[in-house]
């Protein structure tokens, strides 16, 4: 009996047999006691790109008393993210956080309490609370361009680091930290964030001024919290936020968070959506504006789907091609992420090389996404290039924006929900234009989260009229006859399902789509409730494939 992968390359995980030993190759350069620190710190983009030319899928290189290997290309990024923890030590490489998240908080605790932690915040991002947050970012965006007037000029990256700061801080922390602390949360948060530079990966607790204000924040946090835990406890109406689910919850001992957990917990899960989204909502609106093709697809895309007034809801951003391409080139170009690091905790092999034990590797996602071989002219913004016949992404461990494996960012879900409530109300309200010239749009390398450089002006204008007049309806039905097309020939036959247990994260979409396929638990565990579902299934088997927003489902024909 033969099968086959349906829609996907097959997934070769790369067999690291063959003869393990080699050292991999390093890069020529660098200097005594700092080794390449110059050069990465200067542009650590360009830096690695360089590493690849000369040095191939592995490059080795110095910072400070620190050797770290490079691997780059979907094969080598696979083998990073599937890497167990006790061989690739993520909590090693991100000391820098513990003063900000707390001692024996995610990287600083053991990891089998590090994965309990992160599995209580999961409940946040599965598919029933994100049915709210929609609605919870609209507003956030409708208010904050409710004073615009007919036009103005603005730097966009403030006000998209303003706006997510509300929409995060709102879904996340809840109305009290959203209405009544506002000010003095966004202080505390700006004096936490001074505490992420690169000196801090190798010198956490040095006398400088900005780690002083960044624990005098984390303390401020932690006394806030506290007061408003006892004020839950008190008042009878239950709030619906991740604050809430972290205070119900308990650890498999039954003992339960402390304020100390439940502040590091909180902050780690701003971090993790704050910048990133900000950084790529303001790189949306500026490569759309230096390509007005894509912001003409998007934008006609847009009127139709929603017209004048549609509604923004969770069903009726969940589809929209043009949108999504056009997200996914900037994330291709634009990561927020340069790179993702590990520890070597046990020798790691890869082909015929190995990486020594007390090494660092990485994986970058915009190097790896700049391999022509893959994506065509790929210095080029071309949202098109994941359009049905093209489908440059379909490569596993390809495109890595939100990084890969069991370690994936679980909040990339959210992000894209965000990203696309926020324009499918900017575009329909205001025009936009550059005010500097295109080129002069650039990233900013000095920050460890990549953002535009400011000043980073836009240019608004009230519309006067829209392109289109179709107004969406609340269910999405729209959507549904973009999603039904007819199965191809080649696709009908017994479909089975396969679930990659290491990418799975429980977000339960799957159940959403088919529940007499998927049985997911409040713990996030999945249950295959069967492997070979009838044909009439198929139309909701692929929906909850394609929704996943890890990517675990794999539907295998035979
Ligand atoms: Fe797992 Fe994806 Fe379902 S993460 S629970 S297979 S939606």
């Amino acid at each position: 009996m033969t099968s086959e992968v349906e829609n996907e390359v097959p997934v070769e995980v790369p067999v690291s047999e063959p003869h393990p030993g080699l050292k991999p190759p390093k890069i020529k350069g660098g200097l005594p006691l700092i080794g390449h620190m110059i050069d990465f710190g200067k542009n650590p983009f360009e830096f690695m790109m360089k590493a690849r030319a000369s040095c191939g899928e592995l490059a080795e290189f110095k910072l400070f008393n620190e050797k770290v290997v490079l691997m780059t290309g979907p094969e080598a990024n696979e083998a990073f993210c599937r890497a167990p923890d006790d061989q690739l030590d993520q909590s090693a490489a991100y000391r820098l956080m513990t003063p900000i998240f707390g001692k024996g908080v995610v990287f600083d605790a053991p990891e089998e309490r590090k994965n309990e932690q992160l599995k209580i915040l999961m409940p946040a991002l599965r598919d029933k609370p994100m049915r709210s947050y929609a609605g919870v970012i609209a507003r956030e965006v409708e208010g904050m361009i409710e004073n615009w007037g007919e036009e103005g000029e603005i730097d966009f990256l403030a006000f998209t680091k303003e706006l997510t700061l509300y929409t995060s801080s709102h879904c996340l922390l809840g109305k009290e930290f959203r209405y009544d602390l506002n000010a003095e949360f966004a202080q505390i948060y700006h004096d936490l964030e001074q505490g992420v530079q690169p000196i801090a990966y190798i010198f956490p607790y040095l006398p400088l001024p900005s780690f002083r204000q960044r624990d005098k924040a984390r303390v401020r946090l932690q006394s806030l919290i506290t007061g408003i835990i006892e004020k839950r406890a008190l008042s009878p109406a239950k709030q619906e936020d991740a604050f809430q689910m972290l205070l119900d919850t308990s650890y498999k001992d039954g003992t339960k968070l402390s304020p100390h957990e439940i502040t590091g917990m909180l902050i780690g899960a701003m971090f993790a959506g704050h910048h990133t989204s900000a950084g790529t909502a303001a790189w949306i609106l500026i490569e759309m504006l230096r390509n007005p093709e894509a912001l003409k697809s998007v934008r006609q895309e847009i009127d139709t789907l929603f017209g004048a007034d549609g509604e923004v809801t969770f069903e009726s951003l969940r589809e929209i091609p043009h949108l999504d391409n056009t997200i996914k080139e900037v994330l291709r170009l634009h990561p927020p992420l340069i790179i993702l690091l590990r520890k070597v905790a046990k020798d790691f092999h890869y082909r015929d090389y190995t990486v020594k034990a007390g090494k660092m590797v990485c994986i970058s996602p915009p190097v790896s996404h700049r391999i022509p071989s893959i994506f065509k002219d790929p210095d080029r913004f071309d949202p098109n290039r994941y359009a049905p016949g093209r489908e440059e992404d379909e490569l596993p461990f390809a495109w890595i924006a939100f990084g890969g494996g069991r370690h994936k960012c679980s909040g990339n879900a959210f992000a894209l929900l965000q990203l696309k409530s926020i324009f499918c109300i900017l575009l329909r309200r205001y025009e936009f234009e550059l005010v500097d010239p295109p080129e002069t749009y650039k990233d900013d390398y000095e920050q460890m989260v990549v953002q535009p450089k400011q000043p980073c002006r836009i240019r608004y204008r009230r519309r006067r009229e829209l392109g289109g007049k179709t107004k969406a309806t609340p269910t999405g039905s729209g959507h549904a006859e973009l999603r039904l097309e007819p199965l191809p020939e080649s696709t009908i036959g017994q479909l089975h399902v396969v679930v990659d247990g290491q990418l799975c994260q429980g977000h339960a979409a799957c159940m959403a789509e088919a529940p007499e396929i998927f049985q997911v638990d409040s713990q996030g565990n999945l249950t295959l409730l069967m492997e070979a579902p009838a044909p009439e299934l198929y139309g909701k088997l692929r929906e909850a494939k394609k929704y996943c927003p890890t990517h675990a489902i794999t539907l295998v024909k035979s």
